[in-house]
């Protein structure tokens, strides 16, 4: 029986209880979340991002061309181009399978060109059927210009190829294709499909840039000659401004990152889907396995005072230097950001803490609204987590950013993770956790570890789910929660339990109390839940009924065995009193007959009734 107090007082749940963890992993961003349609538009992919890339990576060529990087080119943060030959021309290839469009829709193409005297540029969008669009024209004349023109595509295609032809010779930067029907028609703009998939969770937060991708590789930033073609970690004003003058990163996931989204564009997309910005800057320690410190304390202070222009980008009034720069990007007013995080899964917690402290007093000595969160490292429990938690506790940390990936047992049995943490300590950011797998006992396990979380909102106060976002043909992480490629996306089962979730917040948790369950007894007649134990001691045959009334398992137990193969997939076992099923090849080799030793495996079935006599 399940005893409900309504008039019991339980914790107050926040609206920006769950929200979403943005990483540009699984090439979220490029060929993903941001429109562009063109890969590798500015010529600037190395061997530096990844050993196979060149500057021509993802272009070919018909004639003569070559790219450059010297005085000529387009921006000192954009340096190499493309010197296209007379009568000669470039092809895109685009994401995945090629350039995808539309029948009807329209797409703008714009390019920075540089010439001399006049050329004539023929830009056409064709696949192996032929022409997808009426070709364009455009001339370019003297030193480095924009040029612009809009197709509108007459078939629907997933191979399209962008070709660029001229007559003279010319100097090609930018190359650029972006559908007019981005999310919230904005230039510059998020893919629609992707963009309203995030907004359909309703997240009470947006956590980006990353992750890993935040404090790895150099701390240096792009003005440094050394750093041009380096992984370097993710810095703010290396984002913002005209994209053209924008800086290209090796980004840490093994891939060329443009930063055409940037640092504005998430605030923006913030704004847009109704979730509370949450930033994470580098605490000049590197995560993600390189364990490395830096002692510079110039660097230090420079990522210090970066962090407080941040703070005046997103908040300042446009008089401020970095306020003026919100409002000539076209946000005059504030982006209403309240939290802060600094670092990202730090392996040395002692290192880490003595920046932090540097950030969080610089932080709030100009800022005291702001809350600055710490964080605990990569695992859920260990030296690095304990030592980490201890830091923050004793310095009197605000929040505290906490991240696993578990199996889905783990998360079955951690329900009550956070039902003795110290509610006088820090409260607790869950910033990424996920259950290895997008099946759907996975999405099972978590949907039950979330009402773990819910019961514990007056600590946990902000959760999310990670990876966000995967292009199916660029995995360098899964589990992810929506998937994608050039024309399409679906979310996993784990996405619709994280909708289910993130649009039914309640306002407070009523405390309630089962006194009956897990264990069933006698003949039986209840709902499975989400994920149930029963003892087997109490009834021979079981069956296991799903949603329709069909039977998805009958077994008669006989008493006293100790394990069943069911033929429907898995294996059911009855042990120390317990009563499960697994689908998981290598758990199966697990549970052998007469195997003493006990594995915590969970009863993921799609049932809603266990009946048993
Ligand atoms: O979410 C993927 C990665 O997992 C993140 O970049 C990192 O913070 C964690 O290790």
């Amino acid at each position: 029986a399940i005893t409900v107090d309504p008039k019991a007082g339980g914790a107050k749940i926040d609206d920006t209880m769950y929200g979403v963890f943005y990483e540009d992993i699984n090439r979220a961003a490029d060929g993903g979340l941001y429109a562009e349609l063109v890969q590798n538009r500015s010529f600037e992919y190395s061997t530096a991002d990844h050993a196979s890339y060149t500057p021509l990576t993802s272009w070919s060529v018909t004639g003569s061309a070559q790219t450059l990087d010297d005085e000529g080119r387009l921006h000192e943060r954009n340096r190499t181009y493309l010197a296209l030959g007379a009568g000669s021309s470039v092809t895109n290839s685009g994401y995945n399978t090629g350039i995808s469009v539309e029948r009807g829709e329209k797409y703008d193409f714009s390019v920075w060109a540089r010439t001399d005297g006049r050329a004539s540029l023929t830009v056409s969008l064709t696949d192996s059927g032929g022409a997808l669009a009426t070709a364009r024209k455009v001339t370019a004349r003297g030193g480095w210009a924009k040029y612009e023109a809009t197709f509108t595509a007459s078939r629907t295609s997933t191979t399209g190829r962008l070709t660029v032809a001229t007559d003279r010779a010319a100097a090609l930067d930018m190359v650029s294709l972006f559908p007019r029907d981005t999310f919230k028609g904005r230039e510059n703009g998020l893919r629609k499909d992707l963009a309203e998939k995030i907004a359909a969770l309703k997240p009470g937060f947006l956590r980006f840039p990353g992750g890993c991708l935040v404090n790895t590789g150099s701390m240096e930033d792009y003005s440094e000659e050394s750093n041009w073609q380096r992984k370097r970690s993710y810095q703010w004003k290396d984002t913002i401004g005209p994209v053209e003058q924008r800086a290209t990163n090796a980004n840490f996931w093994g891939y060329n990152q443009s930063y055409g989204l940037g640092y504005y564009e998430y605030f923006q997309f913030a704004e847009d889907i109704g979730a509370m910005p949450l930033p994470v800057v580098p605490a000049l320690v590197t995560g993600c396995g390189q364990n490395r410190a830096t002692d510079d304390e110039e660097l230090l202070r420079r990522h210090i005072q970066d962090t407080l222009d941040l703070i005046e980008f997103a908040n300042g009034p446009v008089s401020s230097e970095w306020g003026r720069e919100r409002a000539r990007m076209g946000h005059p007013k504030p982006f209403r950001l309240t939290h802060l995080a600094v670092g990202n899964e730090e392996n040395l917690p002692a290192e880490f803490f003595a920046r932090f402290e540097r950030f969080r007093a610089a932080i709030e000595t100009e800022y005291p609204e702001i809350t600055v969160i710490s964080n605990s490292g990569p695992d859920d429990a260990g030296t690095t987590f304990d030592t980490a938690w201890r830091l923050n506790r004793e310095a009197g940390v605000d929040m505290v950013d906490e991240h696993y990936y578990n199996s889905p047992q783990w998360f079955l049995q951690n329900n009550d993770r956070y039902d003795s943490y110290d509610r006088e300590g820090p409260q607790v950011f869950l910033g990424e956790y996920a259950s290895q797998g997008n099946a759907w006992r996975n999405a099972l396990a978590e949907a039950a570890f979330m009402t773990g979380l819910e019961r514990n909102a007056d600590i946990v106060k902000l959760a999310s789910y990670a990876p966000l976002l995967a292009n199916e043909d660029y995995v360098q992480w899964s589990p992810d929660m929506i998937w994608f490629n050039n024309h399409a996306s679906w979310g996993s089962a784990n996405y619709e339990t994280q909708k289910l979730f993130m649009t039914n917040v309640g306002d407070r948790v009523v405390p309630s109390a089962a006194t009956s369950t897990p264990s069933v007894s006698g003949p039986v007649t209840g709902a499975v839940g989400l994920s149930t134990w029963a003892t087997s001691a109490a009834y021979d045959d079981v069956t296991v009924t799903g949603e329709n009334g069909e039977t998805l398992f009958s077994e008669d137990f006989g008493g006293g065995a100790s394990r069943w193969t069911h033929t429907g997939g898995g294996s059911w076992s009855v042990r120390d009193g317990r009563y499960v099923q697994t689908d998981e090849a290598a758990e199966n080799t697990m549970v052998t007959a007469g195997d003493t030793s006990w594995q915590n495996y969970d009863l993921s079935v799609q049932a809603t009734k266990m009946s048993g006599k």
